[in-house]
């Protein structure tokens, strides 16, 4: 075993790309997902509706052999000898088509496009501090960017197309390298048409640690996301239609999470690095199974852990849990009618000697505090789409009566600055409103400071001040992340001199 663990060294993380997956029945019942769970039934196939492992295989046939469930013990058991936290990164990330097992095994494979052969694309992990080195390679049929969601980068490398860098054709290649400042749950994904690109699986997580981690018997990440395909497994081509841009988006009609990890042991503390990475649906999320905390919000640490309770991520948000493992770990997301299972962690075996100290924070960031009294106070209201009032703009959404980028930033601020943003959702639908290159701290009711974040979510009709310190110089985008909606109108910039 020794051997193995050391031979697989700085490889590691693709062997956590294989992503074993431990999911169970799909057929759901939220709207907008499969309606009829008889159905399945019908079909032939009936999907257990408690807990029973249906699939361990890896989400990408081409990349690895199947897994007989025997393979499947062999990898678990080679994943726990291993040291929880082993540091790797491919230095080449390559779109191109692939095949993935996004249904229950057994079922069809649906055809997507990912990154160096799946969909995820694999996990990156690198320590703060760091400097991430990428040439990505292009080899879809279209132009393409990866952009490092969360990260406060370099302009230069933000990766949005005319705006921080050329676009990267069919073909074509483009080198990233930047520094990575502040440990978290972050990930990257495309940022050209980005509401069918990252729809169809260009996506993938970028694990930043911290350099004195705490301690955890695994580090999971868990990312979570829906497809709009058929029962067959093929992909429902519809992208880009007006009625999803003018609704709620592309949501999808199967949606599960897709976890690093296959099993856990009764008493492990684990952590789970929770990832929204659907283009337009916001997930409600039970976690059964396990006791524990919040600890980061879009990878940034929380000054004092939180309870977990019932979750509500919007589409790019991040959440991280430390929490003792008590029983199969569940993700459920739960509907009006019956709750939709999203998957498992299995079982496997107790931990002798469990982790026994109180969930403390993580170590705080180093970042600027905002000024007790903001340099400039602005209002960014969101208009348009189906049911909402008229507007100025002259695409579907809005922001201040203006659809898209125009060739002057919205704002230009200098650096240091503290801006208060008012954002005003005056619309019927929620909005998931992300700045690049900063975070910035939710302002809650009373006035204190919030959640420190780079995407919040306002529900319709909600207004929220946000606080940022626009520290980083460079043009940077702020945009709906239900990305149908960026692409008709609700996006803008702004400049930090
Ligand atoms: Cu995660 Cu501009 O996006
Ligand atoms: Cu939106």
């Amino acid at each position: 075993m020794g051997h193995l663990c050391a031979a697989w060294g700085r490889s590691v993380s693709l062997a956590c790309a294989v992503y074993l997956t431990t999911f169970w029945n799909i057929a759901g019942t939220q709207r907008g997902l499969w309606n009829k769970p008889r159905r399945c039934a019908i079909n032939g196939k009936v999907f257990p509706h408690h807990q029973e492992l249906t699939g361990t295989r890896p989400v990408n046939r081409r990349d690895a052999m199947p897994l007989s469930r025997r393979h499947f013990l062999t990898t678990a058991a080679a994943l726990a000898c291993l040291p929880h936290r082993v540091l790797g990164a491919p230095a080449i990330l390559r779109a191109a088509p692939v095949t993935a097992q996004i249904l229950p095994e057994g079922d069809g494979e649906t055809a997507l496009w990912g990154y160096n052969g799946s969909s995820p694309g694999p996990e990156l992990r690198y320590r703060a501090g760091d400097t991430l080195e990428m040439r990505f390679e292009n080899a879809l049929d279209e132009g393409s960017a990866i952009h490092w969601h969360g990260i406060r980068i370099e302009n230069a490398m933000d990766g949005v197309p005319y705006l921080t860098q050329p676009m990267v054709e069919s073909g074509e290649s483009f080198d990233y390298r930047f520094k990575l400042p502040d440990a978290g749950t972050y990930w990257y994904h495309s940022h050209n048409r980005s509401w069918e690109q990252v729809a169809r699986g260009l996506y993938g997580p970028l694990i930043v640690e911290e350099s004195n981690p705490p301690a955890v018997d695994q580090d999971i990440t868990v990312m979570v996301d829906d497809w709009r395909i058929e029962r067959t497994g093929e992909i429902i081509e519809d992208f880009g239609n007006r009625h999803d841009f003018s609704h709620a988006g592309r949501l999808g009609t199967f949606a599960r999470v897709i976890a690093s990890s296959g099993a856990v042991r009764k008493g492990d503390r684990v952590r789970l690095r929770l990832i929204n990475v659907a283009t337009a649906r916001v997930f409600p999320l039970e976690i059964a199974g396990i006791e524990g905390k919040i600890v980061a919000l879009d990878g940034m640490p929380l000054p004092e852990p939180q309870e977990i309770g019932s979750l509500l991520i919007a589409p790019a948000q991040r959440v991280d849990i430390i929490a003792d493992v008590q029983d199969t770990v569940a993700f459920v997301f739960p509907t009006r009618q019956e709750p939709y299972p999203l998957g498992e962690i299995a079982l496997q075996g107790e931990n002798p000697s469990p982790i026994t100290e109180p969930i403390g924070p993580l170590p705080a960031a180093v970042i600027t505090a905002p000024a007790a009294v903001a340099d400039h106070s602005v209002t960014l209201k969101m208009q348009g789409g189906a049911m909402g009032g008229a507007h100025e703009g002259d695409d579907i959404w809005s922001f201040n009566g203006v659809s898209g980028l125009t060739d002057v930033p919205w704002q230009t601020f200098q650096r240091g600055q503290t801006v208060r943003i008012t954002l005003v959702n005056d619309t019927s639908f929620p909005h998931g409103i992300h700045l690049h290159g900063h975070h910035f701290h939710e302002v809650r009711d009373d006035g204190s400071l919030g959640a420190f974040r780079d995407t919040t979510l306002l529900q319709r009709q909600e207004t929220r001040d946000i606080l940022c310190v626009f520290d980083n110089p460079g043009k940077w985008l702020m945009h709906c992340h239900m990305l149908g909606h960026q692409a008709s109108g609700m996006k803008t910039w702004v400049v930090v001199t």
